[in-house]
């Protein structure tokens, strides 16, 4: 391997070490409950996820049945151990495709289900993970932060329905904000109470406090859901408190 690939290799390592964090089923469910007219023979897809370990593949796989979907399919970035956590060392990746189970009401198993081997590192920009994002219609899941503009932009470039999580930090981005005032992306329900719990390996990066030892999860203040699929949220009524006259609006120096 040459030097420039070796960097490359050592800074991707570094950036995705940062970006190891694990949603908690519950925030799942919270968010995705407002959605469930949306999926009835769709094929979902996440493409940042471990089956092995990912709550969106839990989610989608045990619901499979109830939402009415068509295909589920889920790809993983470089790792191949089964453990708690994706430690991004192999670079091979693994992704599972799940069209319904035979047993009425069974519960898949990733094992029952199969695990197939991805030619390559698993990087969702990778021609072989596009190839299994064109067949997507809803993609859902939670992507590296430190990625997210590429990864709205793939989104948004293959036409794709989405449901993701992102900081909030993102909407000030100038291609973020410009779908969001273009009405192509907008927010979903959120967190609760704004905040956001999420599993990490790096427990060392953080400050006690901020992780907590007896969870194990590690807090954010400002993570959001950002889709553009429909919700009711969306259409309700802003009441306001009072009328604003034009004289009044203030001028922006
Ligand atoms: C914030 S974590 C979320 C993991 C999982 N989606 C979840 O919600 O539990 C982002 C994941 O994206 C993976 N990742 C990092 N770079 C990636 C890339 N270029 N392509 C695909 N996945 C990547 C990381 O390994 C990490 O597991």
């Amino acid at each position: 391997m040459d030097k420039t690939s070796q960097n490359k290799n050592l800074h991707d390592a570094k950036r995705a070490k940062k970006d190891e964090f694990y949603t908690q089923l519950a925030d799942i469910e919270a968010e995705l409950k407002h959605y469930t007219h949306h999926f009835k023979d769709k094929v979902v897809h996440c493409n940042c996820d471990d089956p092995r370990v990912s709550n969106f593949f839990h989610y989608f796989s045990y619901r499979f049945e109830p939402l009415g979907l068509k295909k589920l399919i889920t790809t993983c970035y470089k790792n191949q151990n089964l453990d708690l956590f994706s430690q991004n060392d192999a670079e091979k990746a693994i992704y599972l495709e799940y069209s319904g189970t035979e047993r009425e009401g069974g519960v898949p198993k990733v094992a029952d289900i199969g695990i197939k081997r991805l030619k390559g590192d698993g990087d969702f920009r990778s021609a072989e993970c596009i190839d299994l994002l064109k067949q997507a219609d809803i993609v859902v899941t939670n992507p590296p932060f430190s990625l997210f503009r590429e990864y709205v932009a793939q989104l948004i470039a293959y036409q794709k329905k989405f449901i993701i999580i992102g900081s909030l930090n993102a909407i000030t981005y100038k291609e973020i904000f410009k779908l969001i005032k273009e009405s192509k992306i907008w927010m979903g329900y959120g967190f609760n109470g704004g905040n956001a719990y999420f599993k990490t390996p790096n427990v060392r990066d953080f400050a006690e406090g901020v992780y907590n030892k007896e969870t194990g999860l590690v807090k954010f203040r400002n993570v959001g859901w950002f889709t553009n699929l429909d919700h009711s949220k969306r259409h309700e009524k802003l009441i306001l408190y009072k009328k604003l006259h034009a004289r009044r609006i203030p001028k922006i120096r």
